[in-house]
Formats: C-alpha cells, structure tokens, sequence
C-alpha cells in the first residue's frame, strides 16, 4: 500500500532531505552548529561514503539517477554538459544544445524504409546475362559486402561504446534515432541483398574475407574496444581524449570519409540508369549518414568548446595522423573495387575527391586542411546531398506505412 507520508518508499523510500543539486553526493547541506557537528561525525565514521564521494566526483553516472535528489533544485541549462555531466539525465528539458534537438526532428521528418524501394528493374537487370559488366557486377557486391557489416559495426559502437559516455539528454535522443537509422541501413543492405537473389554468406562476410573491405573494419575497431569496456569512464584527460578520438575516429572518418567511395560508385550507376533500386536505397541512406555526421561534427565542437584543454596540439597531430591515413586506405579501397576505369570514374578521380572531403572535414573540426588546391571532381554528389523528399521521392514509393493501420478500437 502507497505511504502517503513517503510516497516513494516502495522505490527504496527517496524521502530524503533537501539537497541542492549543486551539492555533491554526500556533502552536507548547510546546517546548525549541533547538526554540522553530528554530520561531521557520521562523515568520519564512513570513509566507503567518502570513497563514494569521489568516484563520483570523477565520473558521471550513465543513467543520470545517481545523483537523484528528492526536492532538488530544478534543472537549469547551465547544468548541461555534453561529457562528465553530473545532472538529471533523465530530463530531456530545458533544451540547452538545441542543434541535437533539431537534427532529431530532422532524422524524424526524413523517415523512410527499405521495402518502400521498388527493386523490380535491379532484378531484372541484375538476372539478365548481358545487363551488366563483371566490374559493375564487382563494384555492387564489393559495396554491399561493406555497407552490410560496417552499419552494425557503427550501430554498435553507438550503443555500446558512445552512448554511456554522452551525458546530454537532447544528444541522447538524437542518438537513439541514429542507432534506428543505422538499423534501417544494415535492413536496406540485407534487403538488396535478398531481392537480387545474391550469396548472403558471401556477402556478409567480406569482412573477414576481402582484404579491401576487411582493411576498413580493421582500422575501425580498436576506437570502439576501448570504450566498450564496461570499466572505461571518462573524466580525467586521458580517458576524455579517448572518447573524442573515437568519435572523431566514427563520426569524421568512418561516416564522413569510409563511406564515400562506395556512395560515389553506386550512386554513379544510378545515374547511368542502372541498378537505380539500389541507387536510390544508397540515396537515402547517403542522406541518413550525412546528418550523422554533422550531427558528431556538432558534438565534437562543443566538447572542444567545454573542455579546450583537450585539444591540444599533439592531440591535433594525431587527429590529422588519422585523417590522412584514412583518405590513403580508402582511396586503396577505390583501386580494389574498381581496378579499371568505368562508369566514368577512375581511381586518380577519387583520390582526389578523398582528399577534397579529408580538407573539408579538417576545416569542420578547426585544422588545417591537409591538402591544398585539391578541387572536387564529383560535384553532383553535393546536389544529391541537397536532395529534398518532397521533390521525387515519394513517387518511386510502393507502399504505405502501416503504422496507423496497427491501431484499431474494437
Ligand atoms: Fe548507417
Ligand atoms: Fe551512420
């Protein structure tokens, strides 16, 4: 039965006494003399509460109810920090990164699904003996074969490594479409993959298998290792370093540069007419990972912005260390794709639009562009970036969502 004198008693009876928010765990709010003293007293005689103490001091709760207080003082925007934030996690507003909020409403507006695709013409064409080259052939499984595991491999450093260490709730739920997002993508991959009838083992585990594709994953994964270590917490320079290299490691370089020789390859068959199911499945999600990235682009600034001591010059060095390696592995990856010149591209084209987009995503984190005078061979893929649903995406749609259908009163 409900205590109406301690109504959350049956929570583990939170009836506690007033504390400020801006008071640590703990620490004893200001008090009369006899009080102080018998305070200062149960403090002394529980040193595993002071150790308490300063854990806390160092990390940030990952689910925002450590610190909990009963009639604490409301949350204010200034208690909002995108790292080592020590208020209610809970408590989506007041809104103090409205951008993150912004970009969730975005992602919303641009929903979409895979089955909506029509993928008759890939079918038939993908069927057909003559329709496309061995190279074209090699460029659709190359891609789908890195797309299909590198999405679960970003879905998964999202929810297991970066979220805990996010302490914003408005960053969270921008988070939470993402990691959706990202589920929808590797959906998109497994459904092209079904429709066109391919070998799914074969696909799937290019990973493990194909050098070009498995060099990609490679480098990723030891940005995601160490924060998905449940003992890794941030709060001292190190550990927050090894947060913002991951997420620069993910957000800059595995979205904004690993995936977009594969965008170029594909989307550049579609506008030759060919596989354009698959092209506009690659268009939506080109869209989805754009936002992404910006969205990281944001975060990482504001954690630069609250915390500068962490972007120090050897710490920049090793960023742009990162970068340019990134643009080298991924222009090899344009070479193994795609051997030969086709499709009207070639791999002296990509390295160069490698290092156009490496200089634009140094500029985006304030460093210096890496690589001067480059200029950028595709720019329809910036028009197809521009793309708005409203202007011809609805018309290839082929279903309906069924979410209202899903209701019913009887
Ligand atoms: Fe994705
Ligand atoms: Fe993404």
């Amino acid at each position: 039965m409900l205590n109406w004198d301690d109504p959350l008693a049956a929570f583990g009876g939170a009836k506690k006494p007033f504390q400020p928010l801006d008071m640590e765990p703990g620490e004893v709010p200001a008090a009369t003399a006899d009080e102080a003293s018998v305070a200062a007293k149960a403090a002394a005689a529980m040193p595993a509460r002071a150790a308490d103490k300063v854990a806390a001091d160092h990390h940030a709760g990952a689910t925002g109810l450590e610190n909990i207080e009963m009639g604490a003082r409301r949350i204010q925007v200034d208690d909002k920090k995108i790292i080592n934030c020590r208020a209610d996690l809970n408590q989506l507003v007041p809104f103090k990164y409205t951008w993150a909020w912004q970009k969730y409403l975005d992602a919303c507006a641009n929903h979409w699904m895979p089955q909506e695709i029509n993928m008759s013409a890939d079918v038939a064409l993908w069927k057909s003996q003559d329709g496309l080259t061995e190279d074209e052939r090699t460029i659709i499984k190359r891609n789908l074969g890195f797309f299909s595991t590198a999405d679960s491999l970003v879905a998964n450093n999202l929810v297991l490594a970066v979220y805990r260490h996010i302490t914003n709730p408005e960053c969270r739920q921008y988070l939470l479409r993402q990691a959706f997002e990202e589920a929808l993508h590797t959906h998109a991959y497994q459904y092209v993959v079904e429709s066109l009838a391919m070998d799914e083992g074969e696909v799937f585990n290019m990973y493990r298998e194909v050098p070009a594709v498995a060099r990609k994953a490679e480098w990723a994964l030891p940005y995601t290792q160490s924060l998905g270590d449940p003992t890794f917490q941030t709060g001292t320079e190190e550990d927050d370093q090894r947060l913002l290299r991951d997420l620069i490691a993910f957000y800059v370089i595995f979205e904004g540069i690993f995936f977009y020789v594969g965008f170029t390859q594909i989307l550049s068959m579609g506008r030759r007419n060919k596989m354009t199911g698959t092209a506009e499945q690659f268009q939506y999600i080109m869209r989805d990972e754009s936002m992404h990235m910006n969205f990281g682009i944001d975060v990482i600034n504001q954690i630069k912005i609250e915390n500068p001591h962490l972007w120090g010059a050897k710490f920049q060095q090793e960023i742009i260390r990162m970068i340019r390696e990134a643009v080298e592995i991924e222009t090899q990856y344009a070479h193994d794709t795609m051997p030969r010149g086709i499709l009207g591209l070639n791999v002296g084209m990509f390295k160069e639009y490698m290092e156009f987009i490496a200089n634009r995503r140094c500029a985006q984190i304030g460093l210096p562009e890496q690589y001067p005078g480059v200029g950028n061979p595709f720019p329809w893929m910036s028009e197809v970036l521009d793309l708005k649903k409203e202007k011809n995406f609805f018309e290839t749609r082929v279903t309906e969502y069924q979410t209202g259908g899903a209701l019913t009163w009887d």
